[in-house]
């Protein structure tokens, strides 16, 4: 078994659950990440399962076989990031590759009204793989399209996050593997709690949308949020497309009620828009006195605030910081696949 306290990990078991096949991951190889919906099923799993491969025995590819030796990653953040942008910068160092980090837009050519496409045209130059965070929306999309270097998008505004969401159901596929079996045991399908608002929270846009891939796993997504919302729940046509692929939703503003019913409960406050932030859900706070299941598991994406006490973090719901560990082995699987390098790993037991 791996690491607890804090790890609270079991690769190994995912590891068995997902039948090797690296076809779906060769339709990675150079290709943008901007949204979870281009991600078919087979390939995301695929991805978990190489991830589980990375973080089940690290040394062997880190220290033995680094297969970005050679390779140039851009870290563009022009938004603040703990997780992502050092999770990020941490996968490519473990695989041998090397990094360029961008902390401020300001530094760079944008301050004298250079184009985003020109800053990408650049980019082309200089690395193999661009991580892009940026509070605005469509730069992603700007970029993307000048870029002949694959882009990932690290967080656009309120749009996605769908390495986070990757790194989220890696977690949850970790704590019960046989939900990414291809048929999943009636008894083990899960109730999930998302207290968020998925019109504002690019987690829980692509959070939703990385569930919606596998509606088998998940008997029931319960929404909770605050019954004084500013802004609609859902955008328009956010719930019909999750509901079409299979998802069962309901939303409710009672958390005490749905608390008992829950396996995964999963929090988040913070939405970004533009160069700031809004809080939401204020009133509520998970603490560890709460009727939680006995198995039941909290996630956040972190940074955490009020609504995630710290009393928590001693218990065995606590997995929001294997969640966070989980993210470095996910994001190394992801950047190996896009750059062509995961012949040099998928063939090794
Ligand atoms: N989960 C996440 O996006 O955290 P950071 O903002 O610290 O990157």
């Amino acid at each position: 078994m791996g690491p607890d306290v804090f790890g609270r990990t079991q690769p190994q078991e995912l590891l068995a659950a997902i039948a090797e096949d690296g076809e779906p991951l060769l339709e990675l190889i150079n290709q943008h990440v901007v949204s979870i919906q281009a991600f078919r099923p087979e390939t995301l799993l695929q991805l978990l399962r190489l991830a589980a491969k990375f973080e089940s025995n690290p040394d062997r590819y880190c220290r033995h076989n680094t297969p970005l030796t050679g390779k140039i990653l851009i870290n563009a953040f022009y938004e603040p990031s703990t997780r992502t942008r050092l999770s990020f910068d941490s996968a490519w160092h473990r695989l041998g590759g090397d990094s360029i980090n961008i902390t401020d837009r300001s530094t760079t050519g944008i301050a004298k009204g250079e184009s985003l496409e020109d800053v990408a045209h650049m980019f082309n130059n200089y690395g193999d793989c661009v991580v892009l965070r940026d509070g605005h929306a469509e730069a992603i999309y700007a970029m993307s399209s000048t870029l002949r270097i694959p882009i990932i998008n690290a967080g656009n505004g309120i749009d996605e996050h769908p390495t986070q969401a990757m790194a989220d159901l890696y977690t949850i596929f970790k704590w019960r593997p046989s939900l990414a079996l291809p048929t999943v045991p009636p008894e083990d399908r899960i109730r999930i709690g998302i207290i968020g608002v998925p019109s504002r929270m690019r987690t829980v846009r692509s959070l939703l949308r990385i569930l919606a891939k596998f509606p088998q796993a998940f008997e029931e997504v319960v929404v909770i949020h605050a019954p004084d919302l500013d802004h609609p729940l859902f955008d328009p046509g956010q719930r019909e497309e999750l509901e079409t692929m299979g998802l069962s939703i309901k939303t409710t503003t009672s958390l005490p009620q749905e608390i008992p019913d829950l396996d995964v409960i999963y929090i988040n406050a913070i939405a970004w828009v533009g160069d700031s932030y809004e809080r939401h859900g204020e009133v509520f706070r998970l603490t560890r006195d709460l009727p939680f299941k006995p198995e039941a598991i909290v996630l956040h994406p972190l940074a955490r605030g009020a609504e995630l006490s710290t009393c928590l973090d001693n218990t065995p719901h606590n997995w929001y910081f294997s969640q966070a560990r989980g993210a470095v082995f996910l994001r190394m699987a992801l950047l190996t696949c896009m750059v062509n390098r995961a012949e040099r790993v998928i063939d090794v037991v």
